[in-house]
């Protein structure tokens, strides 16, 4: 008997709510109906799908908008953009700061060093622009300079 009553009681408001959305048809109840189901149905859904998406939109134009406003220096491209192989040398990338590595390509001149940053090395993972493609060729030179100096 506990039992039903308090089911009854559970349940109450749930028959109260259907009771309201079913029954009544006037244009209040059904904008309150929409606005209080609208969040609840876009929450569980796409809601995670969407936020990953929008993430990514997000992140690439944090990344992208400092550098198409240009005069970032070196360092910075760097960081952003060429540190994840040429720090710790990742598919033989020549290393920052590692001076036996950058000798014999400082020794072709910045020039040939300038020219690889921007179409990268063919058949290497140094691709054009080091795959940063909202990267300008002044912000890749400063990044060359960069590095180069680093390793002077
Ligand atoms: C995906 C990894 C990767 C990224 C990111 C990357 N590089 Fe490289 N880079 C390499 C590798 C590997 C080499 C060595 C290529 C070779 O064997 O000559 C290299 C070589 C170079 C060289 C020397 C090229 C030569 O002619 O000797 C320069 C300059 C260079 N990278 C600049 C950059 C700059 C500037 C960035 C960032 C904008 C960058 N790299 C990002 C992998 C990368």
């Amino acid at each position: 008997m506990k039992i039903k009553v308090s089911s009854i009681i559970l349940f109450l408001p749930v028959f109260f709510v259907l009771g309201c959305d079913s029954g009544q048809d006037s244009p209040v109840s059904k904008k309150a109906e929409t606005t209080q189901n609208a969040p609840v149905v876009t929450e569980e859904a796409p809601a995670p799908m969407a936020e990953s998406t929008g993430n990514d939109e997000a992140i690439a134009k944090a990344e992208s908008e400092p550098v198409q406003q240009a005069a970032i220096s070196g360092k910075q491209v760097y960081q952003k953009a060429c540190f994840t192989c040429h720090k710790t040398g990742v598919a033989n990338a020549p290393k920052l700061g590692d001076a036996a590595a950058w000798a014999p390509r400082i020794a072709k001149g910045k020039e040939a060093l300038y020219s690889s940053s921007l179409n990268g090395v063919p058949g290497t993972a140094m691709v054009a622009k080091g795959g940063c493609g909202t990267c300008s060729e002044e912000e890749l030179k400063a990044a060359v300079d960069y590095m180069v100096s680093s390793a002077e």
